[in-house]
């Protein structure tokens, strides 16, 4: 069913619970994912990729996440994830989606609140002044698409290595004004998390996080959930983290059952139906763990 993100990060936060957020390139796993949202009787978040959201392709693949979403049995959200082209998120609203990542992280302070209320513009203007908008502060290094080692601790370095460098952590003392001038419902932090593979253990700063958590009232996000244990995750609802985004290790399950699975099922007849349903299972048992892991 259709469900406003804040909405549904807000009362799984009320629970002591938070919402997990998925990455689909594809819809098998949207529709993986859903189902599992389903037979635990929780809501989840299906995310787009920007590089999804900018082809015409990608615009019809929100469109169909979007009947997903609504005819589900659950709350389901579909959002647009770190988006910084108003053109991109102005069609992806207008193909369905019903939240955005204003992402302005890369850039300096005043710009990235500028881009977070230009987005708010954009869409007022597109008749879409009731999107949810998650806007982030601080620097995640990695890549969101395709995963190498990244190292949260590593000054941010410019040019092709820009990929693995960093902005560095949330600044907490910027949270409330950062908040109060882009007007944001959800706020996206840096606390030691990277996208993608942690070099080394990941290292999260939950001393950050507390202080960011008492000078804002509006749901933490947490990206780079990949790779995390789940016995550090369960910590993140105490601290007002509403929101868990995943994808890399969802990738991981996928590729490496393709991998198992497609000699049998080539033997079998070119039997992609049945490779599909092999698909459907890996994400559909990562999302299941990842619901119940953060309602834990
Ligand atoms: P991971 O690929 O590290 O799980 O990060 C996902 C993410 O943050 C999507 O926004």
């Amino acid at each position: 069913m259709r469900a406003r993100l804040d909405h549904l990060v807000v009362s799984a936060l009320q629970q002591g619970a938070a919402v997990p957020a998925f990455t689909c390139y594809d819809f098998t796993t949207a529709l993986a994912v859903v189902e599992a949202a389903e037979q635990a009787g929780r809501g989840a978040i299906l995310l787009v990729a920007p590089k999804t959201a900018a082809t015409p392709n990608g615009l019809r693949l929100i469109t169909a996440l979007r009947g997903l979403a609504d005819s589900a049995g659950v709350p389901i959200a579909v959002q647009l994830d770190h988006a910084s082209d108003l053109r991109v998120i102005a069609d992806a609203v207008a193909a369905g989606a019903d939240s955005v990542l204003a992402d302005g992280s890369s850039l300096p302070y005043e710009d990235n609140i500028a881009l977070v209320r230009e987005a708010r513009a954009v869409l007022a203007a597109q008749g879409h002044a009731d999107v949810v908008i998650e806007a982030e502060l601080g620097g995640l290094a990695g890549d969101e698409d395709r995963a190498f080692g990244a190292d949260a601790t590593r000054p941010l370095t410019t040019g092709a290595d820009a990929v693995t460098g960093t902005a560095g952590l949330t600044d907490s003392a910027q949270v409330e004004d950062f908040v109060s001038r882009t007007g944001a419902q959800l706020l996206a932090v840096a606390v030691g998390n990277v996208h993608g593979k942690y070099k080394g253990e990941p290292q999260l700063r939950w001393d950050v996080l507390q202080d960011i958590a008492v000078r804002t009232h509006i749901p933490l996000v947490l990206h780079g959930a990949s790779g995390i244990p789940g016995e550090e995750l369960v910590k993140a609802a105490a601290m007002n983290v509403g929101k868990v985004n995943f994808n890399t290790e969802l990738r991981t399950g996928v590729l490496a059952t393709l991998e198992d699975q497609t000699p049998l099922h080539r033997a079998d007849g070119e039997n992609l139906q049945g490779l599909l349903g092999k698909w459907n299972a890996s994400a559909k048992t990562f999302a299941t763990g990842a619901l119940a892991t953060l309602t834990r």
